[in-house]
């Protein structure tokens, strides 16, 4: 049996080329999702991937969630913190509400996640933990204050924890899209997307599966001496 890797936010989007990709290269894998029953159930069908149901911007559900997983396929070795969401204004017009629901499922959400991942990684001696950051995590949005914020704080995490896992073998890194063709870019305005591609020097928006590529190089054993980095895959649009 593979190592047994949770990707949160795993059935839809980068998430779910995510999990699929790990599950082709032996994983046993879980996919965490919040909140669309209907796109999970369609993942498992389509997949066999098993999903489990739970908001990883709630600690106690991600502490229960976790021992859900580990009940049903044993200690979780790989952790992707994939989750994220956007409630896009510009900054005038953000609410509190708005910034609060990005920070919860997108900043402490990798908090809730790893948290209690982390002790059984260090007891074992053995771990891998990957977060999706954001470009915009690197160069600010107009219109995401909220969301380059936490993405932002996400690389921050990363490479503290980073120094905190070397010795146990836990590797830590971060992986930053640009702008992939999902359903959250699907969102942005129609014109506002075109004046994105043409800022994309490739000229195309990404694919999911070219970020899932870089999540499994991270999680294998060939990446050992990886950790605290970033991976940035945004086809030239910047460069961190
Ligand atoms: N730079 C400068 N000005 C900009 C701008 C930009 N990038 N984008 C919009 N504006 C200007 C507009 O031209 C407009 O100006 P005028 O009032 O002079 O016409 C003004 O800002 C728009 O202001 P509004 O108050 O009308 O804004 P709005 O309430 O309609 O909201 C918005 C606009 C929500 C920010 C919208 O522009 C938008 O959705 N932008 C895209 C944000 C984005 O890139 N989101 C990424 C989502 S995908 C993702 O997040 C995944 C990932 O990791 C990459």
């Amino acid at each position: 049996m593979g190592r047994v890797a949770l990707v949160t936010g795993g059935t839809r989007g980068i998430g779910a080329e995510i999990s699929v990709a790990l599950k082709e290269e032996g994983y046993v894998v879980a996919a965490n999702y919040a909140g669309n029953d209907e796109a999970a159930a369609k993942f498992m069908a389509e997949t066999g991937i098993k999903a489990f149901k739970w908001s990883v911007a709630d600690y106690d559900a991600c502490v229960d969630g976790l021992k859900h997983v580990e009940d049903h396929l044993g200690p979780v070795e790989v952790l992707v913190n994939n989750a994220g969401i956007t409630r896009d204004a510009p900054f005038h017009k953000m609410t509190p509400q708005q910034w609060n629901e990005v920070i919860a499922t997108n900043l402490t959400g990798v908090f809730n996640m790893t948290h209690p991942v982390w002790p059984g990684m260090r007891e074992r001696k053995f771990g891998r933990v990957v977060t999706i950051s954001s470009i915009n995590g690197q160069k600010g949005q107009f219109g995401q204050a909220n969301y380059a914020a936490s993405k932002a704080g996400d690389l921050g995490f990363t490479r503290t924890l980073a120094q905190e896992g070397a010795r146990y073998n836990i590797t830590v890194n971060a992986v930053c899209p640009g702008y992939i063709a999902t359903d959250m870019v699907m969102a942005v305005p129609e014109k506002v997307r075109e004046a994105i591609i043409a800022q994309i020097p490739v000229g195309r928006l990404g694919e999911a599966a070219e970020i899932a590529r870089c999540v499994t190089f991270l999680v294998s054993d060939d990446a050992g001496f990886i950790t605290g980095s970033t991976i940035s895959a945004n086809g030239g649009q910047y460069f961190a």
